[in-house]
């Protein structure tokens, strides 16, 4: 009986609870797919990063780092909330990357940049959480993940840094360039990103044929 009602108790909280709460399940799940390592960027996030996607019916679906989503919920655009404190304003900058293209075992024309912007300052919610807003367009818009058929499921992996000096000078990456062979921890070091603050993954599968 009292195992039968734990055991309710902690679906019901899993259930509550859809997104994260704690930085370091957060990393866990990064370190558990060896993300990382396949990014060459080190993750230890500060903030809980919450990724938001607009879905046609019902509200919109907040990541938990990991999670598997259909494809045809992944249309976007995201918004982005941080959790945490000690925010502070910005600006920010957010990209997501496919290190999976085409298939997981043979990525050969990843990362696949699927969204970068910079210019996004923090709007505080209440205390412990802000909303990112973009105060200018993005380098590159989002990009819904469209993994080829017969792929496995990619990961699609948000990452926010702060800001550096110069970032919109930076000549890098516009909107012309191409979306394949990028590289965020090239592209970070290039133009002094340093490491990520927050970040989250989701897996998106292909279509069902
Ligand atoms: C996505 O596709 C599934 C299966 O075809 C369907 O049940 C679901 O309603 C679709 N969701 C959206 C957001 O279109
Ligand atoms: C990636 O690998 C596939 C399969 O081996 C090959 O056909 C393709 O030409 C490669 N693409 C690039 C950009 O290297
Ligand atoms: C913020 O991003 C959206 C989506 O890309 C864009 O439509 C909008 O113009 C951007 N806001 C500003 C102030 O540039
Ligand atoms: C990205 O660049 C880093 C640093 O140069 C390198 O270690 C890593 O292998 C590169 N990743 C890819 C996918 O080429």
């Amino acid at each position: 009986m009292i195992v039968v009602v734990a055991l309710l108790l902690s679906l019901l909280t899993q259930a509550i609870v859809a997104q994260d709460t704690s930085l370091a399940k957060v990393k866990e799940a990064f370190d558990v797919v060896n993300i990382p390592k396949d990014i060459a960027l080190p993750f230890d996030p500060s903030f809980l990063l919450e990724v938001s996607l607009p879905q046609t019916t019902g509200s919109a679906i907040v990541l938990r780092a990991g999670v598997q989503l259909p494809r045809n919920a992944t249309v976007g655009p995201p918004s982005f909330t941080l959790v945490g404190h000690d925010i502070g304003h910005g600006p920010f900058v957010v990209a997501t990357v496919d290190p999976d293209a085409p298939t997981p075992q043979n990525p050969n024309i990843s990362e696949v940049r699927h969204f970068l912007g910079g210019n996004f300052v923090s709007e505080r919610l209440f205390a412990g959480q802000a909303t990112l807003t973009n105060t200018t367009a993005a380098v590159s818009d989002w990009l819904q993940p469209t993994p080829p058929t017969g792929s496995d499921a990619h990961r699609y992996i948000f990452l926010v840094f702060r800001q550096p000096q110069g970032f919109n000078d930076q000549v890098l990456v516009d909107a012309t360039t191409p979306r394949t062979l990028f590289n965020i921890s090239e592209f970070g070091a290039a133009v002094g990103l340093r490491n990520p603050i927050a970040g989250t993954f989701m897996l998106v599968a292909p279509d069902p044929a």
